[in-house]
């Protein structure tokens, strides 16, 4: 079953609370919460006093995605508050001990590529991920268009997690519809990040059902 992360990135943050209460009803599986640091991407976003916030309102898993530079800086933060915690591979911090720290530190570990990052780069480290996740855009701004490269490398990590017998979730985002979502599954994608396509239907629990119908 495909799991659904949307995310805040783009909502009213004075109406987060009663959106996250609409994504509940919807069934979604985890929130998907976008960090930017304006170094790492070209974009600065939230940090952790919002996501304090945002765990006292919801009881959905939070499925955090820093873009941060030298991320082992700041994780200790953020895995008070995350569930998942992901860094990006191309951020300046030592994979291999930052993946173990995450763990140790309570949480699913997740690594992230950007669209420049080939998929073979990140097979070493899959035995130390509970999640991966292929970036379908360059990192930093939501409403952009889905890289098909990206399918590929799906295919690639869902194909070395079988060979390698590791049940590792997949997670895609980036410019994911109605259109993209069946073709990152097919390729091997089983949780979804979605924001604009989620965030500007007039009916969010629809869309959401929407895509997990798919
Ligand atoms: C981009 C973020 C994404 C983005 C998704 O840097 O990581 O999570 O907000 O938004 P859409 O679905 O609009 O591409
Ligand atoms: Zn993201």
């Amino acid at each position: 079953m495909v799991k659904i992360s949307p995310s805040v990135l783009i909502s009213d943050f004075l109406n987060l609370a009663q959106d996250i209460k609409k994504l509940e009803a919807a069934g979604v599986d985890m929130l998907h919460l976008d960090v930017m640091d304006g170094i790492f991407v070209p974009n600065i976003s939230f940090g952790v006093p919002v996501i304090k916030s945002i765990k006292e309102h919801t009881k959905l898993p939070l499925d955090i995605h820093l873009m941060i530079d030298r991320p082992h800086r700041y994780v200790e933060d953020f895995a008070k508050y995350a569930d998942i915690l992901g860094f990006h591979y191309e951020a300046g911090s030592d994979n291999v001990a930052l993946l173990k720290k995450i763990r140790e530190l309570g949480c699913k570990s997740c690594i992230t590529i950007k669209p420049c990052t080939p998929a073979e780069s990140i097979f070493d480290l899959l035995p130390l991920c509970d999640m991966v996740l292929v970036m379908s855009v360059e990192p930093g701004f939501g409403g952009q268009k889905f890289m098909p490269s990206a399918l590929d490398k799906l295919t690639a990590l869902k194909n070395e997690c079988n060979s390698r017998g590791l049940n590792i979730d997949i997670e895609v985002d980036g410019g994911i519809n109605k259109e993209t979502a069946p073709l990152a599954v097919k390729a091997g994608a089983n949780v979804l990040v979605a924001g604009n396509y989620i965030f500007s239907a007039e009916d969010m629990a629809a869309r959401v059902k929407e895509i997990k119908s798919l």
